[in-house]
């Protein structure tokens, strides 16, 4: 396994209590503004990106994924675990409305919002620190993932729950166990094949976690 996808799970371990009962999970993000320097509660958490598993996206990938997730105008993007928002920030320039980063690395929040500030998109893009778990994504029509399978069944049902019918999830390089992806696409670089998966929210899924 990837070490990043090994880092994923301990994260999600951790994160599990969250997410135990969905109507109990919280938000608890901090949004990123100004000179986007988060304060003192960040310092504690600084310098781990490895721990907290960070891999860019392929600069040479990130335009199969905006196209398999079939952007336009209007939409609303949410990315958890956004790394340094090139993957937001394509999707602003395919055409989407508006996006929402959240990482829960400090520093990489701060990248990403310094990357966000210099294409000029920082009225579209919001970036925020903390857990993307508990961040309500009920208004997102397309959400971004390079998180490893084990975020990813965690995230699925909040994703069934919360996402409109027509929502588009793309995943980069991990499934979502037994949910059947809509269409994949094989994405190659120099060095390894990455696995695109694409997957929209019907009512059917909403109708398997409804109370
Ligand atoms: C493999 S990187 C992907 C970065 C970006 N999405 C991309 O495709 O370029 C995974 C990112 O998720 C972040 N992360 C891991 N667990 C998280 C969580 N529970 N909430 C928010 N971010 C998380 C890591 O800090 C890392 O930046």
């Amino acid at each position: 396994m990837r070490p990043f996808a090994i880092a994923c799970r301990v994260l999600v371990a951790l994160c599990a209590p969250i997410v135990a009962s969905d109507s109990a999970a919280q938000d608890t993000t901090i949004r990123l503004e100004g000179d986007g320097r988060l304060g003192p509660a960040a310092d504690e958490h600084r310098g781990a990106s490895a721990a907290y598993g960070y891999e860019g996206s392929p600069l040479s990938v990130v335009p199969a994924m905006i196209e398999l997730a079939g952007i336009t105008r209007g939409d609303v993007v949410f990315e958890p675990g956004c790394g340094d928002a090139r993957v937001l920030i394509a999707a602003m320039q395919a055409g989407a409305s508006t996006g929402l980063g959240v990482d829960i690395d400090p520093d990489l929040a701060e990248v990403a919002y310094a990357a966000v500030k210099k294409a000029g998109l920082a009225d579209r893009i919001e970036i925020r620190w903390g857990n993307a778990l508990g961040v309500d994504m009920s208004n997102s029509t397309v959400v971004f993932l390079f998180m490893g399978e084990a975020f990813n069944l965690i995230l699925r049902p909040l994703l069934w729950r919360q996402l409109p019918v027509g929502a588009r999830v793309v995943s980069n390089d991990f499934a979502m166990g037994g949910w059947k992806p809509d269409r994949t696409v094989r994405a190659e670089t120099p060095g390894r094949t990455y696995t695109l998966y694409l997957w929209t929210i019907t009512q059917a899924v909403k109708d398997e976690v409804a109370p």
